[in-house]
């Protein structure tokens, strides 16, 4: 059969919000045209993120109420380490709320100040915890990963030369390789680059990790595009990768299939030690990790989910179906398609806007107000610091980012959002030039207010 279909069936609905323009002006202008802002009971189809907006199957249900909430080793901690350690071959599993508590116990046990901690491309909140720590988190994309419309397979890649330069100059106490590169795209890390890792990490002494968010779909990607791995499982496909490296931190709100969790795994007994040490403060004890028993079996549940071959063919097809539609209607892309989501190339979209008058934020507002759809801006607002005396430099890329929640929207639900942008991708002269009227100092786009730059009338 040529037709694509969801593997699954539904079984709880809930009903979408469908509001009139009127609202959605009205409420817009009370968010400071700050999508942030917005009450999500004002929000149709919700891309604003991938994070912790799956929907759980009947088995994650089913296993909330047999899950064991005793505070010490307890049932659900055995099967949650059972399940990293299956998938990651990684002995030691320290389960965290989520992404960022990862990051900071295994940055708190390994990072110094003064420190330079390269990656393929670090997420934000990695960034934020290793400045925090007096460390400088330093980014070595291949080059193609900034160049929106050049069509390589693996844009995730790092630059090893660039790498090889600095491992020869000084000795960092990590190398962290983001699989999928969220912000370069969601675009793919080959194996062949995480070996060319791995051995100059090897040669040089130094632990190579990986922030494993989406490393499923890293690994259904490295499968597409690699003759090499294309008789193999995805599992097999995300082990290979595992075994180049010393450890991970997970964020399992992506490809762990919940909606709030994340953990450490790594092979390391004594640093593995040192962050149970310290987390008993901060964290919890060590088989929670600041978590009820029930997200560690959902998380167990979910981690194996995740690497099922029909899933992962249909939510890395169902990204590229949106992208495709937009492409053949010439709106311009970040090519290819990323795993978890479709990134506009806001300059291209709305070359009448000014890059510092935030193109990119007024498209996302447009789509809201056009149809309900909330995106986010990676760009300008995002990335963007004010110098002083008030102006400030664009940023390289101005992105707006259509991010597809895991198993919650259909393939209609993806028309709607794709004939949303081709309307405004349509009437260009719908989108105003915005300024900031407030911004608090640092993440700037969770709480800015913004307005129209000239008295522009909404609609
Ligand atoms: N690493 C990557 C690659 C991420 O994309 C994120 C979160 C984190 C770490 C942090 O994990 O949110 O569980 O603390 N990304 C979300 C996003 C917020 O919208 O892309 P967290």
């Amino acid at each position: 059969m040529r037709t694509r279909i969801e593997p699954y069936r539904i079984k709880a609905v809930e009903p979408l919000p469908l509001t009139t323009r009127a609202e959605r002006e009205g409420a817009l202008d009370a968010a400071g045209w700050n999508l942030f802002r917005l009450p999500a009971r004002l929000v149709t189809i919700d891309l604003l993120t991938d994070s912790g907006v799956v929907a759980m199957s009947a088995r994650q249900w089913a296993a909330l109420l047999e899950a064991d909430e005793s505070y010490a080793g307890a049932d659900s901690f055995s099967r949650f380490e059972a399940a990293v350690r299956e998938v990651t071959g990684f002995p030691e599993v320290i389960p965290a709320h989520q992404g960022r508590a990862a990051e900071r116990l295994l940055f708190e046990a390994l990072v110094r100040p003064g420190d330079v901690v390269p990656g393929n491309t670090h997420f934000d909140t990695t960034r934020a915890n290793l400045e925090r720590l007096g460390a400088r988190p330093l980014d070595l994309p291949v080059p193609v990963a900034l160049d929106p419309s050049a069509d390589a397979p693996f844009k995730g890649d790092l630059a090893l030369g660039d790498l090889e330069d600095l491992l020869d100059a000084r000795r960092p106490p990590l190398v962290l390789m983001t699989l999928t590169s969220n912000s370069t795209g969601g675009q793919p890390v080959s194996l062949e680059n995480m070996e060319a890792v791995h051995r100059l990490c090897s040669a040089h002494g130094v632990p190579l990790f990986i922030d494993a968010a989406r490393f499923a779909e890293n690994a259904w990607l490295a499968r597409e595009r690699d003759p090499r791995l294309a008789a193999l499982s995805p599992a097999a496909v995300a082990r290979a990768f595992f075994d180049l490296a010393d450890g991970c931190v997970m964020s399992a709100k992506k490809d762990g299939l919940v909606n709030i969790g994340g953990f450490v795994a790594l092979r390391d007994r004594a640093v593995a030690e040192r962050i149970r040490a310290a987390m008993v403060v901060t964290e919890g004890f060590p088989t929670y990790g600041g978590l009820a028993g029930r997200d560690l079996d959902a998380m167990a549940i979910g981690l194996t989910e995740v690497l099922d071959p029909a899933y992962l063919a249909d939510r890395i097809a169902s990204v590229r179906s949106l992208a495709d539609q937009l492409d053949q209607a010439g709106v311009p892309l970040m090519r290819p398609a990323g795993g978890h989501g479709v990134y506009l190339d806001s300059r291209a979209f709305a070359p009448h806007i000014d890059p510092l008058a935030l193109p990119g934020q007024s498209i996302a507002c447009e789509l809201y107000l056009h149809a309900g759809v909330r995106t986010t801006e990676v760009g300008q607002l995002m990335r963007g610091r004010p110098q002083p005396g008030g102006t400030e430099r664009p940023v390289a890329l101005d992105l707006v980012r259509l991010a597809i929640p895991r198993r919650v929207y259909t393939c209609c639900h993806l028309d709607y959002v794709a004939e949303a942008v081709r309307d405004v991708f349509g009437a260009p002269e719908r989108l105003h030039p915005l300024e900031i009227v407030e911004q608090p100092e640092a993440l700037r786009h969770f709480g800015a207010r913004l307005r129209p730059r000239a008295a522009v009338a909404v609609g």
